[in-house]
């Protein structure tokens, strides 16, 4: 149509390891710079509780294990939950977080959205555990926080998802951020980045 254009959504990935804040990071970009927080983990978590999801039982294991979904999954439902939402700004919480998610990404979703940074947590990783062992004493109802998991997180973390931030590095789109203050103090430094963009 004469006059319309098409609108790009925003996407801002947020990268670190298990525990470095992401998750509570995001609450706090959503709800000031308005973007929709989308969290790779916990579209899968929601998936996993589906009675008819064909991917539960998958999912209920490679959590445990602290391996990465085949992308099919994991992008399949970013794209949904980012088309449900019908807004435009979007943080993207937890991918991609392997070869295999950067390379469906690109396939799929890359051409039709703009890519604003990347956020890395980046936290001393005895204090990622520390986080997380807490996290699982104080309840978080997540298979994955224990320690017998958590080793196997961070194994994936280091192996898998480290190389993707430096390859994002290279294209000079990652914002590394001092993750191991307390979440107000992390914050500033956030706010800092994202202003520059909003
Ligand atoms: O990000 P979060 O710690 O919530 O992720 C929990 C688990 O979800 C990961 O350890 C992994 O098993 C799965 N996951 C995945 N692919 C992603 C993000 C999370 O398979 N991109
Ligand atoms: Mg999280």
């Amino acid at each position: 149509m004469m006059g319309s254009k098409v609108i790009r959504p925003k996407v801002v990935f947020v990268l670190g390891a298990p525990g470095a804040g992401k998750g509570t990071q995001c609450s706090k970009i959503a709800s000031e710079y308005n973007y929709v927080h989308l969290s790779a983990g916990d579209l899968l978590r929601e998936e996993r509780t589906k009675p008819d999801s064909q991917y539960g039982k998958m999912i209920d294991s490679y959590m445990k294990e602290g391996k990465i979904l085949p992308v099919a999954i994991s992008c399949g439902l970013l794209k949904k939950a980012m088309f449900d939402s019908k807004k435009e700004k979007f943080l993207i919480d937890g991918f991609p977080r392997n070869q295999d998610n950067v390379e469906g990404w690109t396939k799929d979703v890359a051409d039709h959205v703009d890519l604003q940074c990347v956020l890395f947590f980046d936290c001393p990783l005895q204090e990622c555990i520390n986080r997380c062992l807490k996290r699982g004493a104080e309840g978080s109802g997540r298979t994955d926080d224990n320690e017998e998991s958590l080793r196997k997180r961070i194994e994936t973390y280091l192996s898998q998802t480290s190389p993707i931030i430096q390859h994002y590095t290279k294209l000079r789109l990652v914002h590394s951020i001092d993750a191991s203050k307390e979440p107000d103090e992390v914050y500033k430094c956030v706010k800092k980045i994202m202003s520059k963009y909003n």
